[in-house]
């Protein structure tokens, strides 16, 4: 059975006058432990495909199934239930915030997850050491490089060990050293059972992954 299952989805985002169809009558599969890429044009709706996925942003009709069950979300229901200990997401450009450490970057991905605050440091701090980066506890953002921002976003997604990885241009601007070294992280994850999508525009990722959706521009 699939993991995740969306059925004719349709999106549109209305602004003002104008109006941007991003998905109409979309379908996807994605089955439990598989490793996907998702491609297409700047615009073409990866980001908000991503979003409904970690029930941030809905569709306006079409069915979304989690183990073929119905999920169905909206501005005032929770979504925070629906993810926890389901979703760890990577942001377009990470998203860490500079006023945190290393440390409380990582923990953030617990908020939601209703442990104890030391089960969330223990945690965290299993995490960073896994990624190797235990050492940036105390630091700021601000004074880390791409890579090593990188791995703290990775460090906050998976923390709260989700059933689903959604990363969203994990390697953009890296050098390819750094991007190989993430992408190591990625497929070990996949490897260990959990079950991945990543958007990206490059063809190096997409063939690590089992599957390419491209998506079209409307
Ligand atoms: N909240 C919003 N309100 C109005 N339009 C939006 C909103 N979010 C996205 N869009 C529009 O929907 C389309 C898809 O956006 P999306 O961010 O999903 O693209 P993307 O494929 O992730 O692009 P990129 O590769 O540049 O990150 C774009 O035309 C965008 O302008
Ligand atoms: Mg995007």
């Amino acid at each position: 059975m699939s993991m995740i299952e969306l059925k004719k989805i349709n999106k549109i985002y209305k602004t003002g006058d104008s109006e941007t169809t991003v998905f109409r009558d979309f379908d996807l599969n994605i089955e439990e432990g598989s490793m996907t890429a998702i491609m297409g044009k700047s615009g073409s709706g990866k980001t908000t495909l991503l979003n409904i996925l970690a029930g941030i942003d809905y569709p306006d009709s079409g069915e979304y199934l989690f183990d073929g069950n119905p999920v169905v979300l909206n501005k005032t229901s929770d979504g925070v239930k629906f993810r926890r200990n389901k979703i760890g997401m990577i942001v377009q450009h990470f998203a860490l915030i500079n006023e945190y450490s290393a440390f409380e970057n990582v923990e953030m991905g617990l908020w939601e997850s209703g442990l104890s605050s030391s089960e969330q440091k223990k945690k965290a701090l299993e995490v960073m050491e896994r990624l190797g980066i235990a050492g940036l506890k105390t630091k700021s953002p601000l004074v880390l490089s791409g890579g090593e921002k990188q791995r703290v976003a990775i460090a906050r997604a998976i923390v709260c060990s989700p059933r689903i990885i959604l990363a969203d241009e994990p390697t953009g601007a890296l050098d390819s050293d750094t991007e190989n070294e993430i992408l190591q992280i990625l497929k070990d994850l996949n490897q260990n059972g959990s079950t991945i999508v990543v958007v990206t525009h490059d063809q190096e990722v997409a063939s690590i992954c089992s599957r390419t959706i491209i998506l079209e521009k409307h």
